[in-house]
């Protein structure tokens, strides 16, 4: 239950002085004009100066439009929000998720264990109770993963169904392509959507004597989570019937469960009251939001297809990040200027969406896994004490792989009026160095990359396009004006780690926005009150009375409904 009074209300940030002096600066860049041209040629050292590592990533910012003196007020921003208290209070599992009163300690899911009986939360050990669920995992998918777990008829498991929304799938789903090239344990397909296509389609051509259902929801109340898991259940306990693996006594039905179905939940009394074996569930706590919770039980699914030892590693790419985070001075902490870049782009220059780029098909659904990330946490219009928001939050984040994109959406960020700032992802090597011609692929794609973060930064002029012998009434439609922002991030390859350090990334830069706007990243009201309504609506789509007190638009909708159903 969330207190009754608000908590201390944060920095009124654009009435500070710091946020003038961004203005102003803004302003004065404006008249004199940006030219990222300009800027490089006048200062030899700017790609050094924009130039950071982390354990794993290497970042150049020097393609943003910032300048020493940009980067320099920017810190003061940061520093005028009380950014610095804030991360101490996460770091430490203070309850800064004010209108729900919790804990926000995700940052314990990945201490070591030389961690436990350091960090006590609301009087539990955090990091001792995190241990004990990861050991438990890890008995349970070396079972699995030797064959020595078994289906109800006697067969080792095959194929697992990870069955969640929202944080309890995009994370896992992301996390799994992005691995996919060294899957060494059962192939996983995930379940996430109410809409029956998406279960009838994973579940076709599976075997259910050989398929473990997980059923992951921290609530475990989500409507669609639930009704998927209902309808797993009749699947697997109906073809194994039909199949004549089973008889329908109800022992034998119990013990199909027990055997293909096990639970990830905060909530252990409901996933016992859904007949699965409470020893089959793995918990985790109210202080890991959803959409920060993959490297907690969420994640079982990962540590079946790839083991003990990737996940580890993925829990020690997140830990390396928050140290580095957590430890390193503002100025040269790349986790705060990129977040504080976006802030820039936000709220001063009015850029609205931010496309981030993965130059990695294993990556395909990193962008689907930061909209909810970020858009959830950061898509508010009160702060944290409920008092309106005093600028503009939540940037719209978007995305698809490259080169892939290139042949879509570019064209708007090269050229458009709506410019977009972009994050390229990128690694040195592939999981799959292939040469074809004598041609390296890889570097074919990589040049794809480069050529695209230089053709946004420094544009194509009209003198140019002219000397190609381009007539003079297409030059315009020709020339690149440039100065189009981004970021490079750049690793050696995508392994686990990385993984790990690229998800906390994105955690932390979110953090650090929400807490410049003022806002609860960790609360996400907005997705009940459509949730509340489409409880009330379903029944119209066959009960007059209810249809009755719907509005006119939605019984206009569900009248087209009824007559087209057939
Ligand atoms: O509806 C949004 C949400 O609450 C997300 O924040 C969450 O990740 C998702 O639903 C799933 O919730 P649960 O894990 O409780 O099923």
């Amino acid at each position: 239950m969330a207190n009754a009074v608000p908590p201390v209300a944060p920095v009124d940030i654009t009435t500070t002085p710091e946020w003038k002096a961004l203005q102003n600066h803004y302003d004065a860049l404006q008249a004199e004009g940006i030219s990222l041209k300009k800027w490089f040629a006048e200062d030899p050292q700017r790609v050094e100066k924009l130039s950071f590592d982390t354990s794993d990533l290497h970042f150049d910012l020097s393609k943003n439009l910032v300048t020493d003196e940009t980067i320099r007020l920017l810190v003061n921003l940061f520093k005028a929000a009380e950014v610095e208290d804030r991360r101490k209070a996460m770091f430490a599992g203070e309850h800064i998720n004010c209108t729900e009163d919790r804990a926000v300690f995700h940052t314990a899911l990945r201490r070591p264990k030389e961690d436990i009986g350091k960090y006590i939360v609301d009087g539990e050990d955090t990091v001792a109770n995190v241990h004990e669920v990861l050991d438990k995992m890890y008995a349970f998918a070396d079972r699995v993963r030797s064959g020595e777990w078994k289906g109800v008829t006697g067969k080792p498991i095959k194929t697992v169904v990870s069955i969640g929304i929202g944080g309890s799938d995009l994370g896992p789903v992301m996390i799994y392509e992005a691995l996919k090239a060294n899957l060494t344990g059962p192939a996983c397909r995930f379940v996430s959507n109410i809409d029956p296509n998406d279960i009838a389609e994973k579940v076709k051509g599976l075997d259910p004597e050989t398929t473990l259902m997980i059923v992951v929801s921290k609530t475990f109340t989500t409507l669609e989570t639930i009704t998927n898991a209902k309808m797993a259940r009749w699947w697997l306990l109906d073809t194994l019937r039909k199949n004549g693996a089973i008889d329908d006594s109800p022992e034998k039905e119990a013990e199909a469960i027990a055997k293909h179905f096990v639970a990830v939940s905060t909530n252990l009394e409901l996933v016992a009251d859904f007949g699965i074996d409470p020893v089959n569930a793995f918990g985790f706590w109210n202080w890991v939001g959803g959409r920060y919770s993959v490297d907690s039980a969420v994640g079982l699914a990962l540590i079946l297809a790839y083991g003990k030892d990737v996940f580890e590693e993925l829990l020690s790419g997140f830990h390396d990040m928050d140290l580095y985070f957590e430890g390193t001075p503002a100025e040269r902490n790349v986790v705060v200027l990129m977040a504080m870049i976006n802030i820039w782009y936000n709220n001063f220059f009015g850029y609205e969406t931010h496309a981030v780029l993965p130059y990695n098909q294993y990556l395909h659904r990193f962008a689907a896994y930061l909209q909810q990330l970020t858009m959830e946490s950061n898509g508010k219009s009160v702060r944290w004490d409920g008092s309106p928001v005093l600028c503009g939050t939540g940037e719209i984040f978007w995305g698809e792989p490259g080169t892939n994109g290139q042949h879509a959406f570019y064209q708007l960020i090269h050229q458009g009026t709506k410019p977009v700032p972009c994050d390229f992802i990128a690694f040195a090597n592939s999981d799959n160095p292939i040469q074809c011609e004598g041609q390296d692929v890889h570097e074919l794609f990589l040049g794809n990359f480069l050529a695209q973060t230089k053709a946004l930064a420094f544009g194509k002029t009209a003198d140019e396009v002219r000397a190609e012998g381009t007539p003079e009434w297409i030059v315009p439609a020709r020339v690149f004006e440039g100065n189009r922002p981004s970021t490079s991030i750049f690793g050696t390859e995508l392994n686990p780690h990385t993984l790990g350090e690229l998800i906390a990334l994105y955690e932390h830069i979110t953090f650090v926005e929400g807490i410049v706007w003022g806002i609860d990243s960790f609360d996400q009201w907005g997705v009940e009150l459509g949730k509340q309504l489409a409880k009330q609506i379903t029944p119209a789509l066959h009960d007059d009375e209810a249809l009755a007190a719907q509005d006119a638009s939605t019984r206009a909708l569900i009248e087209f409904y009824r007559k087209a159903r057939k």
